[in-house]
């Protein structure tokens, strides 16, 4: 016989079957004879009935919490509370020991910072187990969606030779010896000696060449790996992340917000329907939590009534010149409770503006658009007022920044006086200025993080805990 998941034998319809097989981890195993059994199918443990008469003592010493089992039995209604269902077992076999002395993931509450260092076993874990189901659902809800609305799922390069972004933090991917890296006449890395015989990084974005598929496929979307080499030790950063990037041909930023807005609504749609029971444990776990904190910090909302919340509500469209005016006369501006006080029409906004807009002014996600140029990327559309951009970004509460994006500037002239002032060489994106020559037209596209997709949906805390092995500054493990 085929062996059974624990999510089949606990949703099926029967309530008694004769010959069930299951393998799984024993999470439990109470008066010798009570076994949980989990197998990572769902949430729920599988109870089974150990009748001790009937097996060697030295067998049943080995079912300890860690241990991987083969049991066959029958499945029955459960004579105690808790479980509708629980196997009565009539076959026990120990595929793998797991020492109880030495077994970090202990049947007990372990804090994430300790669960993070055993990263490998934390998906024996409920809470992370329902998280990376929930990572799993998502991912398939993402290309689901753009699968259903016509797009082409473009995989674009992880290795690339220019700087999507502008902003010059990237790792650089090399063959040649540290120790003897070779020199050209003017002292510099001689890059011409390296294996691609030219400067190469790991992306930060794949927005440049999805640009290149849309402007001839029409709709696309790259969801790949980006990497970023800044030492921004937060919650919300890593070096590592997935990006999910979509870019449509004869699309303007209106279009681009509604591709975004219902596109955000449809993949937490589709976690709501099939996820609820993972769902449901991270509200618990997320309430719980809340309340060890402070009264005036808790949320108001659980995690299901957020979801609930964004996928029922439109998304309040705003420009950053209102924003602007919003914040300067805001409370924690005038009493100078901000870090930093918004003063001038033209300043950047930090996530601590961003999550006043969100979270205690307009108490719904926002997409902030019409940017000051010089805080944007170069390639985003210029304005008619020669000082704001067609960028948008989308803050969501207790995440802040959660997609980015922009209409793309599709005029050669202003793209190349834009290249110029940053001192971008035009060789160095000479295909991405050719788009501009050969049948030009309006596009849009944005970025969404995932992972703090995942964490908006889960209600996590912190994006290391979000993805199976997270990369930030000094951490590397795994
Ligand atoms: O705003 P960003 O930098 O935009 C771009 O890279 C554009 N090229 C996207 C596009 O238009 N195709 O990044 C997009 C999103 C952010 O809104 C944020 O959610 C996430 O990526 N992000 C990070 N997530 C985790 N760790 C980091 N270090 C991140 N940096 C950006
Ligand atoms: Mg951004």
């Amino acid at each position: 016989m085929i062996s059974q998941t624990v999510s089949e034998l606990l949703s099926q319809n029967t309530i008694t079957l004769p010959e069930v097989d299951i393998k799984g981890w024993v999470r439990t195993f109470r008066a010798n004879r009570f076994i949980a059994l989990n197998d990572g199918s769902t949430i729920n443990n599988i109870q089974c009935v150990v009748d001790f008469e009937n097996f060697d003592e030295a067998l049943l010493k080995r079912v300890t919490t860690g241990a991987a089992v083969h049991i066959k039995g029958h499945l029955v209604e459960s004579q105690g509370k808790g479980q509708k269902v629980e196997i009565q077992v009539s076959e026990l076999e120990v595929l793998g020991d797991s020492d109880p002395e030495t077994y970090p993931i202990q049947p007990k509450k372990h804090s994430f910072e300790f669960l993070r260092e055993h990263a490998h076993l934390r998906t024996r874990t409920s809470t992370f187990s329902a998280v990376m189901r929930l990572r799993s659902s998502l991912s398939f809800a993402i290309h689901k969606y753009f699968n259903d609305n016509g797009f082409y799922n473009m995989h674009t390069p992880i290795i690339t030779g220019s700087d999507a972004e502008g902003a010059g933090e990237m790792f650089k991917v090399t063959s040649l010896d540290a120790k003897k890296t070779p020199l050209n006449d003017e002292g510099n890395v001689d890059y011409t000696q390296d294996f691609f015989g030219k400067e190469t990084n790991l992306t930060v974005s794949g927005q440049l060449e999805a640009e290149t598929y849309a402007m001839s496929l029409g709709k696309v979307y790259t969801f790949g790996p980006t990497f970023r080499a800044e030492n921004s030790n937060t919650s919300r950063h890593l070096a590592e992340f997935w990006m999910i990037e979509p870019e449509v041909a004869f699309m303007d930023l209106a279009g681009n917000m509604d591709l975004a807005e219902d596109f955000l609504k449809s993949v937490i749609t589709y976690i709501l329907e099939h996820n609820l029971e993972d769902l449901n444990f991270l509200d618990k776990r997320l309430q719980d939590e809340e309340k060890t904190k402070p009264q005036a910090e808790r949320s108001d909302m659980t995690l299901i009534e957020k979801l609930n919340f964004v996928t029922e509500n439109n998304f309040k469209r705003v420009s950053y010149t209102e924003a602007i005016d919003i914040l300067r006369n805001s409370k924690p501006n005038k009493k100078k409770k901000f870090k930093y006080i918004i003063d001038e029409w033209g300043t950047d906004l930090q996530s601590e503006h961003e999550r006043f807009l969100v979270e205690k002014h307009f108490k719904c996600p926002v997409i902030l658009f019409d940017y000051p140029a010089n805080i944007k990327a170069f390639y985003m559309r210029l304005n008619d007022d020669g000082k704001t951009v067609r960028a948008m970004d989308i803050l969501f509460p207790g995440i802040g920044e959660i997609v980015g994006g922009a209409q793309r500037e599709e005029r050669l002239d202003v793209l190349k006086q834009k290249m110029a002032a940053i001192n971008i060489p035009e060789e160095e994106l000479w295909w991405y200025l050719d788009l501009r020559k050969f049948g030009t037209a309006v596009h849009s596209g944005f970025g969404l993080g995932f992972e703090r997709l995942v964490m908006f949906a889960t209600g996590m805390g912190n994006i290391r805990d979000v993805i199976p092995y997270p990369r930030t500054p000094q951490n590397a493990e795994f």
